[in-house]
């Protein structure tokens, strides 16, 4: 057999190439939209593209799926519970795809997300059982996927988590994801073994109402764009722009250039909902990042826009976006809502709740690098709105 993992330095997102040596017959699984990547591994082992599947509908970036499945004249395939408008070979628990001698046998591991799957990698030749398992993101390196991403079911995740367990300590589990917002305390390695995470991944001794309460609360917001990105993959939408795919140079400024900016600065509170009614800063829009590349018509292009969120991680993805999209006059808040109420600035809008805030902010920056409380990887902070444009 051929395997190989493919790891997007961007998104944090796995991608797998499995063929057979011997019919030259081969799958990919998760694509990313940049499909180009694999053409030459594909092209230079003579290899023929039989299977593009998808593990589940994926929220935080644009699947290369149906892109690669159409150029190759390949069987789309995806679960059958799959909510999605364009055609593909529906999958169900327990079948296998056959690979040359190899085999694809799938497990439905929903949690995540309801329609996702697993895949066992059998080699009869070698063993009738399985040697690895590609776990989307249902079962990752140190943890396992948020349930928040649309349909997904935390009490559902630990029946997957359970299913998964029993399999043979020696199996080796290649995720979806070795970073990012799909889960919350990925260890960072791309891969593991089911008998290493059985013992060592802290939510897999849990009983099940704490694995719920703990999948449920302190999860990053949702990513950059998820509205759209899912929309898209779901094929209800057409917007594969809406991935940030560069890291423009984008200002950040301090929280008191918010008072020196002009009069028809939009300032944009990329935050979730439920955090920006704990308090905001006055006259701040609330635009989730989730939800930014849906409203940006509400993104005026010729007025100064500043950006915050709750220490100034979001709100730098967000700016950035906004600069990919050509908006010219951007910057982001350095230090966030947060800075501003430990200056001692009055908060609009404060609801009062006794229930702890779900979100806590994540230190992974979604679509670019990690994000570092150090000086030397950030940009300056000039005292007063600098970023050039129109005002
Ligand atoms: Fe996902």
């Amino acid at each position: 057999m051929y395997f190989k993992q493919i790891l997007d330095e961007r998104c944090g997102c796995a991608s797998y190439l499995i063929a057979s040596r011997q019919s030259l017959e081969a799958a990919i699984v998760d694509p990313s939209i940049e499909t180009e990547q694999y053409e030459p591994l594909l092209r230079e082992r003579g290899f023929r593209l039989r299977y593009v599947i998808d593990t589940h509908v994926h929220a935080d970036h644009v699947s290369g799926a149906r892109k690669l499945a159409a150029e190759h004249g390949a069987e789309l395939c995806l679960h059958e519970s799959a909510r999605v408008t364009y055609q593909f070979r529906p999958l169900t628990n327990g079948e296998e795809l056959p690979l040359g001698q190899l085999r694809l046998r799938i497990l439905h591991t929903p949690g995540h997300r309801p329609e996702l799957i697993s895949i066992l990698v059998v080699n009869p030749p070698r063993s009738a059982e399985p040697s690895m398992v590609l776990t989307g993101d249902s079962l990752l390196v140190g943890d396992v996927g948020r349930p928040d991403f649309g349909g997904g079911d935390a009490s559902a995740q630990f029946e997957s988590m359970s299913k998964l367990l029993r399999l043979p300590d020696w199996v080796a589990v290649f995720p979806g994801h070795f970073e990012g917002p799909c889960g919350k305390g990925m260890c960072g390695r791309p891969s593991t073994t089911i008998g290493f995470e059985r013992l060592y991944s802290p939510l897999l001794h849990m009983d099940r109402e704490p694995f719920v309460s703990t999948l449920l609360n302190g999860i990053p917001a949702r990513p950059l764009n998820m509205t759209a990105i899912e929309a898209t993959n779901r094929g209800v939408a057409d917007m594969p722009w809406a991935m940030l795919t560069s890291s423009p140079p984008t200002d950040e400024i301090a929280i008191d250039a918010i008072d020196s900016a002009p009069p028809n600065a939009m300032l944009i509170d990329v935050r979730e909902p439920e955090e920006f009614d704990r308090g905001h800063i006055p006259g701040a829009v609330n635009i989730p990042q989730a939800d930014l590349a849906t409203r940006l018509a509400e993104v005026p292009r010729d007025r100064p826009v500043m950006t915050v969120c709750a220490s100034g991680m979001r709100s730098l993805r967000s700016a950035q976006f906004l600069h990919q999209q050509g908006y010219v006059d951007v910057a982001s808040v350095a230090g966030g809502t947060t800075a501003w109420r430990e200056a001692g600035r009055p908060l609009e809008g404060v609801v009062d709740s006794s229930e702890p805030l779900r979100i806590t902010e994540s230190e992974w920056a979604h679509a670019g690098a990690m994000r570092t409380n150090t000086t030397e990887t950030r940009s300056p902070v000039p005292a007063a709105h600098s970023a050039g444009g129109s005002s």
